[in-house]
């Protein structure tokens, strides 16, 4: 099975035990301490969803304590989650274990400077702190306290809570870094951060995710040479605002002419999906379609659509975003480029195509009919004296 459709049966199933690995969160927040070697200088973190006994997050986060020169990290267990790890667990060693609470409470786990501000502090000086009154969801009160102590809060959260945790996130200005999936980038509580480049993808894209014991068996998991169980997703990547390197880095790309003239792949795919020999401007949007995010035309000052993958690449110094296709409401009421055809003609295209929006992109076809689909598309314009 696909990766997208994997994830698509996780969230239908709220099969939310998939684990990230270690590799994939060093990968990641590399690329914001080599941005900012301070970024995480003297502040809490919250890592919620999680738990020292198998997160990577805690795990990491620990060992990198004192070369970050953080404050305090918190981490917080889910009691329903099924990671019942290898590692050692500081709550088993703790004079506040209890075990008939293991099944129902969320535990608390902190790691904190030593007292003379000093000291190397790392995984083995982490804390139990004791149980939560509730389960650990993110969304009570007492998780909810903790997140307003922290500075950051970074995590892999449940995939079929997304929509729940982006409205907690936006419930105050923390900064956050955490894995969704591409779909996430369309979400209504989305969309307008990454317009307002008050939100972006981070820097790469995790692909493996472990699975333990006792998860259902899924068509995507698979046994790894070292015996471990691990899902496989094709559409994961970080939502974050916090800064990196990546997105300060200009697309390279050549004018209008160059690409009709030398890209073959672009010319081939203009002539076989809209019988063009030119870009083609949408039926309904007054903007360029652009089918590869390399064949942007660095001498278009219009208003260009171009696929979602741009958002891997996107310098909010080179592009403006401005919008999506899909969004109905911000088409009728915010777009100044939308440009629904006349009713009678909506009507037939609804006929022809049971799936036909006006709010969706299309192409004119050889009858002059808005009936050629273009996947979904990002609209952006050329910010002035960017090439
Ligand atoms: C995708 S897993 C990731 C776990 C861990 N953050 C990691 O990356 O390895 C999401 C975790 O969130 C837990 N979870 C599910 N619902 C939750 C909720 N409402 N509040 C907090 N955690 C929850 C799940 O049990 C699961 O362990």
């Amino acid at each position: 099975m696909a990766g997208n459709a994997s994830l698509g049966c996780a969230k239908a199933a709220k099969n939310d035990e998939f684990y990230t690995q270690y590799s994939d969160v060093e990968a990641e927040m590399n690329a914001y301490v080599e941005f900012d070697p301070d970024v995480f200088r003297d502040k809490t973190v919250l890592l919620p969803c999680d738990d020292p006994e198998w997160s990577s997050f805690t795990r990491y986060f620990a060992a990198n304590f004192a070369r970050f020169g953080l404050r305090k990290l918190i981490s917080t267990s889910y009691a329903k989650s099924k990671g019942r790890g290898t590692e050692a667990s500081p709550e088993l060693d703790s004079p506040l274990f209890d075990e008939s609470l293991r099944e129902s409470r969320g535990r608390l786990f902190t790691l904190e400077r030593a007292a003379d501000g000093t000291g190397d502090v790392g995984i083995g000086d982490i804390r139990f702190e004791g149980y939560l009154k509730g389960d650990g969801d993110f969304r009570s009160a007492e998780v909810r306290r903790l997140r307003d102590e922290a500075d950051f809060v970074i995590t892999n959260p449940p995939f079929s809570l997304v929509h729940d945790f982006v409205d907690w996130l936006c419930e105050t200005d923390k900064r956050f870094i955490f894995i969704g999936n591409d779909n996430m980038v369309k979400y209504k509580e989305v969309f307008p951060l990454l317009k307002r480049n008050e939100a972006w993808l981070g820097w790469t894209r995790p692909k493996e995710f472990l699975v333990p014991d006792g998860a259902g068996a899924r068509d995507n998991v698979t046994m790894r040479e070292d015996g471990v169980r691990v899902a496989s997703f094709g559409n994961n990547c970080w939502l974050t605002n916090v800064d990196h390197g990546g997105r300060h880095q200009p697309l390279l790309l050549d004018t209008r002419e160059h690409n009709l003239r030398y890209n073959r792949k672009l010319r081939k795919r203009l002539k076989e999906k809209y019988n063009a020999q030119d870009y083609p401007s949408y039926s309904n949007f007054d903007a360029l379609e652009v089918p590869y995010v390399e064949c942007i035309p660095s001498d278009y000052d219009g208003v260009m659509g171009v696929p979602i993958t741009f958002l891997d690449k996107h310098d909010p110094d080179q592009f403006e975003l401005i919008g999506i296709t899909g969004d109905l409401e911000w088409a009728q009421r915010e777009c100044s480029f939308f440009r629904p055809p006349p009713k009678d003609i909506q009507q037939i295209s609804r006929e022809r195509n049971k799936t036909w929006r006006v709010q969706k992109a299309y192409v004119d076809d050889q009858d002059s009919l808005p009936l050629i689909p273009v996947y979904d598309r990002l609209f952006i314009r050329r910010r002035k004296g960017q090439r």
